[in-house]
């Protein structure tokens, strides 16, 4: 299923291009998570992409391309916002959302919106892709609606299988949580999803106190059902955690227990993250997938301080418990 593991990586690349200039769907790495790209200038190829994803058609879906310049092809006016944006965070995980160009990116992708989220991915496979496909990428992450994001190519088979025509295996991703998406089609700007970039981070350059409205956009990823393993999720502090898990252990549940340097209480299952925020962000969707792989009915989860960057990490996890 995995294209052509024979292949060198450019050859791999070559070839998934190709299927991407054709019309197809392909599945490919970025630093935060795998897109599900398609040619964001091809209408049946957009349709097809909403149709394998099982997305309604008034979500908007993000736009990937491999030169900041570009962005002045497809977007009229470009924000300064959104160029400063870019020169500080590109290629990485920020998505600037900026009024489209008439003409060029087909209206399905944006959910008829007059405004565009564009983003130069920093992996280089995404990046040599882009630049043989020369054409925008339109790119959801690459699992069905409303599961949890894939971050290795093997998620992506799982959730996808044979509906795509192609995926390409970049190893692992390397931030494992979204882009920050920043709204630069509104003065000020406006933070509409946290993610690989800290809030804190998109203030220095913006210069100003940014809002964060998650709420109003009503598509995925601002949804509180997506991200959702199949285990619940049930969110604990560390010192609750021995006794919140006792409980639900003696009630006969498999627990699974999830957090930055926990102590697992004996009888339940390890998913926790050493080291850093970095790495509990890089690490927390596989975690959520390996719960529902090894069958377990709940995992408590231990969120950190939610700043800086324990904010999109404790955003997520508090979606996938539903209590937002
Ligand atoms: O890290 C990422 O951003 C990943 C990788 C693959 O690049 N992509 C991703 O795309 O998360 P997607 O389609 O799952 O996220 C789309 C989100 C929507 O939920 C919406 O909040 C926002 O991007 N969005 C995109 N275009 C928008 C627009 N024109 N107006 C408002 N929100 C928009
Ligand atoms: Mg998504």
């Amino acid at each position: 299923m995995v294209e052509g593991e024979q292949l060198d990586a450019t050859e791999r690349i070559a070839r998934a291009a190709e299927v991407l200039r054709d019309g197809g769907l392909v599945a490919f790495p970025t630093e935060t998570v795998y897109g599900l790209g398609v040619d964001a200038t091809n209408e049946a190829a957009v349709a097809r992409l909403f149709e394998v994803k099982g997305r309604p058609p008034e979500h908007p879906v993000i736009v990937h391309i491999s030169e900041p310049a570009d962005l002045g092809r497809w977007v009229d006016p470009v924000p300064t916002t959104a160029v400063r944006l870019g020169e500080r965070f590109w290629p990485g995980p920020v998505t600037v959302i900026v009024p489209r160009r008439a003409g060029g990116i087909v209206d399905a992708v944006t959910g008829g919106r007059s405004t565009v989220g564009m983003r130069v991915p920093d992996h280089p496979f995404a990046l040599d892709l882009l630049r043989r496909v020369e054409r925008p990428i339109a790119a959801p992450s690459a699992n069905r609606f409303g599961r949890v994001s894939p971050t290795a190519a093997a998620d992506v088979v799982a959730d996808l299988g044979d509906a795509v025509d192609a995926v390409l295996d970049g190893g692992p991703c390397t931030v494992g949580i979204e882009s920050t998406i920043v709204d630069c089609a509104v003065v000020p700007p406006v933070v509409r999803r946290l993610g690989g970039v800290p809030l804190e981070e998109i203030e220095a350059v913006v210069g100003a106190n940014v809002a964060l409205d998650t709420d109003s956009v009503g598509a995925p990823g601002t949804m509180p059902s997506h991200y959702a393993p199949r285990a619940t999720v049930v969110l604990t502090s560390r010192e609750e955690l021995p006794a919140v898990a006792e409980r639900r252990l003696a009630n006969g549940e498999r627990v699974g227990v999830l957090g930055l340097g926990v102590v697992v209480p004996s009888g339940a299952a390890d998913l926790g993250v050493q080291g850093d925020l970095t790495d509990y962000a890089r690490l927390l969707y596989a975690r959520l997938r390996e719960a529902d792989r090894c069958g377990l009915d709940t995992v408590l989860a231990v969120p950190p301080p939610p700043s800086g960057r324990g904010a999109a990490v404790t955003d997520r996890l508090r979606r996938a418990s539903g209590t937002r």
